[in-house]
């Protein structure tokens, strides 16, 4: 099993609050989707975490949206990103990667994503067998 952990982006994601689509017609999903996979690989972190393209995650009204997921752990959902945060996300998913849960202390991430995780999800019960009570 691959246990690193995913971080899922929605490349069909618009900026939060309607702003219109950028001139070159790429979404802001796509761009931070582009920049994620950039700079996983001048951080030469491939075998540290996936970077998943995904389109609509029910997350649109909270704009550019991601997800970190791995087994055994709670999944976390985020908005309001942008392409510029893509090395605080990642370095969050390193984080996220080392935890047994998936639970991440405030304080252990970037400023800058204080403010971004909207909701979390359970880990697959079958995986809990596998990786021990996540809670
Ligand atoms: S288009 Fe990205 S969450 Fe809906």
């Amino acid at each position: 099993m691959d246990n690193r952990p995913v971080l899922h982006v929605c490349v069909t994601c618009q900026p939060a609050g309607g702003e219109s689509v950028r001139p070159d017609t790429q979404t802001e999903g796509a761009r931070l989707h582009g920049t994620l996979i950039a700079r996983v690989a001048a951080r030469n972190l491939d075998a540290r975490v996936r970077i998943n393209p995904v389109t609509c995650m029910a997350n649109c009204d909270q704009g550019c949206s991601a997800a970190a997921s791995a087994p055994g752990k709670w999944s976390y959902i985020a908005g309001y990103l942008k392409a510029e945060l893509a090395d605080d996300l990642i370095d969050y998913a390193l984080v996220y990667g080392e935890s047994k849960t998936g639970v991440i202390m405030p304080s252990r991430r970037a400023p800058s994503l204080k403010d971004v995780f909207v909701a979390r999800v359970p880990a697959h019960p079958d995986d809990l067998a596998e990786n021990g009570d996540p809670s």
